[in-house]
């Protein structure tokens, strides 16, 4: 599709979001380009999202992201959605073709797998890869991270059925498998994902203590100042490679930003300011 400057006006929306580092990736984005953007936070009620994203674009606004808890409802807004928003049921970008039309699409599963393999130099192509969690976030990632063709996928949830159903629903794209915590295999995988909210509380799901070798790569999609409980649990069983999910945000952004402007931003730059913090 192609895209065009359009309006300046650009928003996220969801419930928090006074915490975001959205405006100021973004703004930084806008300066390389010499770009005019004002990129405002919205806080909206579940009940709220509809009208408030439609006033929005009818006002003007040029596009907009989404982050939870509305990732699945405005893929039910938007006219029409990206192969990969209508796999993830949920649209975290949405693009404004005009004040009635708008374009769905998700780019976090694009974000996560660019910051792996282009900033962080991992292979998941023939990777054993292990994600931890069957919600929303790993429904987000799965397609992209399939098509990069590991050797082997499972998916770990504390409630093995949601894992199970998530496995069936994406059996088609690639090799997957799914169990609960302690049913993992109990030797070192390649890449570990945590996509569970289990970081949020400060919780690690409770893998067996083998599953983390020195070579494992341990992603936790969640992110903030310091090291994550994941991440440090990771480390203290051997990991050299323990990394937060700064660069899939700051990559998810840059993919926002394409689609909405038709430049894709230099991300480097951003994800050190963010790592200075
Ligand atoms: P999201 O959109 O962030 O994925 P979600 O759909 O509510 O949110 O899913 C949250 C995920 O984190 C689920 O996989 C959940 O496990 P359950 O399916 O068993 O509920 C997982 N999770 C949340 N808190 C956790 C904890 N303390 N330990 C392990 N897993 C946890």
């Amino acid at each position: 599709m192609t895209t065009q400057a359009g309006p300046n006006r650009y928003a996220l929306f969801g419930h928090p979001v006074s915490h975001s580092w959205s405006p100021f990736i973004h703004g930084m984005f806008a300066r390389q380009f010499d770009h005019v953007l004002d990129y405002k936070l919205k806080d909206v009620q579940p009940g709220e999202f509809r009208r408030e994203v439609i006033d929005f674009f009818v006002d003007g606004g040029g596009g907009a992201n989404v982050t939870l808890p509305h990732k699945p409802a405005a893929a039910e807004i938007v006219n029409e959605l990206s192969a990969r928003a209508e796999r993830a049921r949920a649209v975290n970008t949405i693009v404004r073709r005009s004040a009635t039309e708008l374009y769905g699409d998700n780019t976090d599963g694009v974000g996560l797998v660019t910051d792996m393999v282009r900033n962080l130099s991992v292979t998941i192509n023939g990777a054993r890869l292990l994600i931890l969690g069957a919600g929303g976030a790993v429904r987000g990632v799965l397609a992209p991270l399939l098509e990069q063709e590991p050797r082997e996928v499972r998916l770990a949830n504390r409630t093995p059925d949601r894992a199970a159903r998530l496995r069936d629903e994406f059996s088609d794209l690639g090799e997957i498998s799914s169990s609960s915590f302690d049913e993992v295999e109990d030797r070192p995988w390649d890449v570990i994902v945590n996509a569970t909210a289990a970081s949020l509380a400060g919780e690690v799901p409770a893998l067996p203590p083998r599953a983390v070798g020195r070579e494992t790569v341990c992603y936790d999609m969640a992110y903030g100042r310091g090291d994550t409980a994941f991440m440090r649990w990771a480390t203290g069983r051997g990991s050299t490679r323990a990394y937060k999910g700064w660069g899939m945000l700051v990559e998810q952004a840059a993919e926002s930003y394409l689609l909405w402007r038709g430049v894709r931003p230099e991300t480097k730059t951003v994800l050190d300011a963010l790592e200075r913090m």
